[in-house]
């Protein structure tokens, strides 16, 4: 007799948990029982069967033994996580806003219920950020830092060669790769909150977002100008470096020579740089969209099918977020030394 495949729900079929539904339906290792959707739209468009349909939220929580949060945003997505894990049900999500702000309560109930609530997709989609990271030995880790908001580096990419701001939104949007309101990508917000992920997962503790400088993405063209007659690029980054007095955090442009690594980061790619006792190291991929974020959530359930127990918590323990040491000119750090 084969094992029984896990059950699991789905609670917001947009882009993520539509694109998660699509790619679930011949799975070994779990079955899709329930989906819970505000517009009944998109049931339709992804031939959900009838019985499938959840009569609300409860009756979804009740019927699987996974919930998949792909809802976004922190009020009804943070309800419909709460309840799950009340209800002794793991939890896979790719909210990176509900476990920037809420990640310490949210684990720690967790782990006072003994499930799990796994957030893999949260950073970076599919390229696999948090795995590596432990695969690189957490407490060995110095510094983490790169491109790691595909809309950003997209719109930095055009301004590079000499397109304007507006235009370069624009066409991200028109493309794709820029949600309607990308907002929270070009100022920065979106990438602090997967910093603070990363952070939290180095260290234990979860930083305030107010805590973390962020530089707005705006840089004019003399500025793009004068890095590119230096041979240097300037690219959208994430920084992050323990030290024994605190941790340098901050999300900004900063230049960095054309055919480094990060260099040739171009469009929609991201890519960190993970240095510590492991060497230097680098992780790039497709960081976000439908299909990566979907396969990222598989890998969360699918881990979860195959009886892994490890959990992950939090501590809202202030960080001292140190000055960066890196000079700035025109709002540009310059990176070095460089990779
Ligand atoms: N898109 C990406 O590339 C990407 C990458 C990494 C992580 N993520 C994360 O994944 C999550 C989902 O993002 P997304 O891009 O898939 O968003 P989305 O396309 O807007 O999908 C959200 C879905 O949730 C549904 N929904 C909203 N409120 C609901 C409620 N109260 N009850 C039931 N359903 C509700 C919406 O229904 P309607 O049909 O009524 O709109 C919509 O189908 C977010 O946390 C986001 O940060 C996204």
């Amino acid at each position: 007799m084969s094992p029984r495949k896990i059950k699991v729900g789905i609670v917001g079929l947009g882009t993520v948990g539509g694109g998660f539904y699509d790619i679930s339906k011949n799975s070994d290792d779990f079955e899709i029982v329930k989906v819970l959707n505000r517009s009944s739209i998109k049931y339709e468009t992804h031939d959900v069967k009838k019985y499938q349909i959840a009569s609300g939220l409860e009756d979804l929580i009740d019927n699987v033994d996974v919930v998949v949060e792909t809802v976004g945003g922190t009020d009804f997505a943070d309800k419909v996580v709460r309840s799950a894990l009340k209800s002794r049900k793991h939890v896979v999500t790719a909210n990176k806003a509900l476990i920037a702000e809420n990640g310490v309560e949210l684990l720690n109930l967790a782990k006072s219920v003994k499930k799990l609530l796994l957030f893999g997709a949260s950073v970076g989609g599919g390229m696999p950020v948090l795995k590596n990271l432990e695969y690189h030995n957490l407490d060995g880790i110095s510094r983490v830092y790169g491109i790691i908001n595909a809309t950003s580096n997209f719109v930095m990419s055009k301004l590079s060669k000499g397109m304007g701001f507006e235009e370069a939104i624009r066409i991200a949007q028109k493309e794709g790769y820029a949600e309607s309101d990308p907002g929270d990508d070009i100022s920065g917000k979106d990438a602090a909150r997967k910093l603070a992920i990363i952070c939290a997962f180095i260290t234990g503790c979860l930083p305030k977002l107010e805590s973390i400088p962020i530089t707005p993405l705006r840089i004019d063209k003399n500025t793009i100008k004068t890095f590119d007659e230096m041979g240097m690029s300037i690219k959208p980054l994430v920084y992050f470096e323990i030290k024994s007095e605190g941790a340098e955090l901050w999300v900004g442009p900063a230049a960095v020579p054309k055919k480094s690594r990060l260099g040739i980061t171009e469009g929609t790619e991201n890519c960190l740089i993970v240095e510590g006792k492991s060497g230097i190291n680098s992780i790039s991929g497709t960081g976000a969209g439908k299909n990566p974020t979907a396969y990222a959530i598989m890998a969360d359930v699918i881990s979860i099918a195959r009886g892994e127990t490890r959990s992950v918590s939090f501590n809202d323990t202030p960080i001292n977020v140190l000055e960066s040491h890196f000079e700035t000119v025109k709002n540009v750090k310059i990176l070095k030394p460089f990779r």
